[in-house]
């Protein structure tokens, strides 16, 4: 099997990556090593992976690559690649998002057309959904973002629908939930969080802490990412949920608890864009996926803790 994971030096498309290696599959993973964070997080991100002999790295833009070539023989394609981050995307910053998430996926889809693909995961967001009246979020709701990340996760998400009807391209849209653990990005709640705690700075936090996200583990992520790969249908969207919904201040009582230290927090206002709550109705998931997730809040954040104890420890200060 020829998988291609774009957005593999990143979070979540390197742990995908590990797992579709393990599973025997050989892997080109592209990725642009874009500014947003260090480029050395990211190839810390690959340490396990860069020497496999199923594994080629392609460096580049979606937007600049010879894709018909990359994508040659591919089974399957996760599309991960993006300009993630809800508060950056307000302001001069917004081109990097239509670029790296509109434009880039519309090039991908339109190279997919003439392969025989088993199918293309699309990683779309719960920030499609904006502030909503009900909870849990489920697929058919009506989608109203409320950050101009969201309304780029939405363009790609209709792009690639789009594509599914007019081409057949076997696209699979996955709504992934706050996804949190070891590599997770720097601009993170949670990683912020523990930097913070570890570091005995001062951890800032907009809002009140009474809004609340449905956190999903990344290696749930990936298991979910992986079955839609396997089992979702075409032209189908699934929520991707951890089942861990909690306010910001209760997260923060986890944190103490797994950090074992004391915590010092400066409150400042909401930021807009971020949505008030999350929260995923994954029955379809559940149903077509068989997705569970297995992984509580806080287990996975001692994982994340212990990995940005060890592995990570340095990298930032250089
Ligand atoms: N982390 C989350 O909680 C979360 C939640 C919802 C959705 N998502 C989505 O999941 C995907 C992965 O998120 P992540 O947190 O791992 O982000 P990430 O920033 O760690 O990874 C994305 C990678 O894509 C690369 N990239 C960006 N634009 C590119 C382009 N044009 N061509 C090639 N490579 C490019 C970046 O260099 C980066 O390494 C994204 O599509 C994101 O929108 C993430």
């Amino acid at each position: 099997m020829k998988s291609v994971v774009t957005g593999v030096a990143g979070f979540i498309g390197s742990h995908l990556a590990e797992e579709l290696l393990e599973m025997g599959h050989q892997v080109v993973g592209i990725d642009a090593f874009t500014e947003f964070y260090p480029r050395q997080m990211k190839e810390s991100n690959l340490f396990t992976i860069q020497n496999n002999n199923k594994f080629r790295l392609i460096e580049g833009r979606l937007q600049d690559l010879n894709l018909e070539r990359v994508l040659s023989g591919a089974d399957y394609i996760f599309h991960l690649a993006a300009q993630a981050g809800v508060r950056t995307s307000w302001g001069e910053s917004f081109s990097d998002y239509v670029d790296n998430n509109i434009i880039a996926t519309q090039v991908l889809l339109e190279s997919s057309k003439k392969l025989h693909l088993k199918k293309l995961v699309y990683a779309s967001s719960s920030s499609v959904y904006g502030d909503v009246d009900e909870l849990p979020m489920s697929e058919d709701m009506r989608l109203c973002p409320i950050s101009p990340y969201g309304v780029t996760k939405l363009a790609g998400e209709r792009l690639s629908s789009v594509y599914h009807k007019s081409y057949r391209v076997p696209v699979v849209i996955l709504r992934y939930f706050t996804v949190y653990g070891p590599r997770q990005r720097p601009d993170m709640a949670f990683y912020r969080f523990l930097r913070a705690a570890i570091d005995g700075d001062t951890m800032v936090i907009y809002g009140d802490g009474s809004q609340t996200r449905d956190f999903t583990y990344v290696s749930d992520a990936v298991r979910a990412t992986l079955a839609a790969a396997e089992q979702g249908k075409p032209g189908r969207v699934y929520n991707i949920g951890g089942g861990n919904r909690i306010s910001l201040k209760n997260a923060l009582a986890v944190i103490k608890r797994v950090s074992g230290e004391k915590l010092k927090v400066k409150w400042d206002d909401f930021h807009r864009g971020d949505m008030r709550h999350t929260y995923a109705d994954t029955t379809r998931a559940q149903r077509e996926l068989n997705f569970a997730p297995q992984v509580d809040l806080e287990a996975g954040l001692k994982q994340q803790y212990q990995w940005m104890l060890s592995d990570f420890k340095g990298i930032e200060g250089d």
